[in-house]
């Protein structure tokens, strides 16, 4: 198992797996973790806001039996120019785990490298790992299998794209993504992500054209036009991104058992409508309830590397 969870491909298709396995035993179980991690102290740092995050964590994190410690950069040193280093020295004498939710990647890759601890990216610009493992919870549970299927993606190619094209390449599914143009996944992203394909099955399809990116698809995904961090450029993005809305009519022309699904926080009437979030296809109720679990089995996972889940009974 991984030690740190910088982005998807730090599990693997393998710790993918191992941590959707033990977070569907935690959810046959209404969520109970009995405790397994008692004693533990888990930090978490959110350098911008979270909703669902925070609180899934938070509540796993006590789940588990540990003390969640909530702290802000301008609360911490770090904020008067302590270096990432050396807090990740500091915290690592404390902590069982840190989650951390900021801007840059490298301020996590950086924690990682001289922390002894799990680091645990929460969000960044570029990835959100433990989003995608929610998501592809969602899926099996729908679909049971993963391979063969066709899940479209509808906007911005930022993190939480780029975390759902590492999760095609490891899981074998086809991830047809529709973007305006200039808004495209990073190239390398892509081209790892396309490797991985050739040996699990599924594909990395690009394109702008939204119709054809939805045409047939299980499931459609989509997200904010503005992501945390870019709000000045809000404006201009809802001009760019108008034709990117997932509406009824859209959702029609994926399969008729398709699925539609939105990391949340939802802007209603920017990139989805209430008619497909509030519709019977939506699963983003469910798809949010499963970061709960999904975040209980990667800290269990990451503190204990025990994929058997023995602690847990
Ligand atoms: N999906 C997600 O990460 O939501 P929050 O920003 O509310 O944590
Ligand atoms: N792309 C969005 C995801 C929010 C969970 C953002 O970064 O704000």
């Amino acid at each position: 198992m991984a030690r740190h969870l910088l982005t998807l491909d730090s599990l693997g298709r393998d710790g993918i797996r191992q941590t959707l396995e033990i977070a569907a035993r935690i959810k046959s179980r209404g969520g109970m973790t009995r405790d397994a991690l008692a004693g533990g102290r888990v930090g978490l740092l959110f350098d911008k806001p979270s909703t669902r995050t925070r609180v899934s964590f938070e509540a796993a994190i006590w789940g588990l039996g540990m003390l969640p410690i909530a702290l802000r950069s301008d609360e911490l040193q770090i904020g008067r120019g302590e270096t990432i280093a050396d807090t990740a020295r500091v915290l690592s004498r404390y902590l069982s785990a840190f989650v951390i939710r900021t801007f840059e990647q490298s301020r996590v890759e950086e924690l990682a490298r001289y922390a002894t601890i799990p680091i645990i990216n929460a969000l960044t610009d570029d990835h959100h790992p433990c989003q995608a493992l929610a998501d592809v919870m969602t899926l099996q549970e729908e679909f049971k299998e993963l391979a063969g299927l066709r899940l479209a993606f509808v906007g911005d190619g930022n993190n939480v794209c780029h975390s759902l094209i590492q999760a095609a390449g490891h899981m074998g599914f086809t991830l047809a993504i529709s973007t305006p143009p200039g808004y495209e996944p990073n190239s390398e992203i892509v081209a790892a992500a396309q490797a991985n394909c050739r040996v699990n099955g599924g594909g990395i399809e690009l394109g702008h054209d939204v119709r054809a990116a939805v045409r047939g698809a299980d499931a459609v995904y989509t997200d904010v036009w503005a992501s945390m961090g870019q709000e000045k450029e809000r404006e201009e993005r809802a001009r760019v991104f108008a034709g990117y809305r997932v509406d009824g009519a859209l959702m029609a022309l994926a399969a008729p058992r398709a699925i539609f699904l939105h990391c949340l926080p939802a802007h209603r009437g920017d990139e989805v409508t209430d008619e497909v979030m509030d519709g019977p296809q939506s699963r983003v109720w469910d798809e949010a309830e499963n970061r709960w679990y999904t975040e209980q089995a990667l800290l269990y996972l990451l503190i204990t590397g025990d994929v058997d889940g023995e602690r847990l009974g």
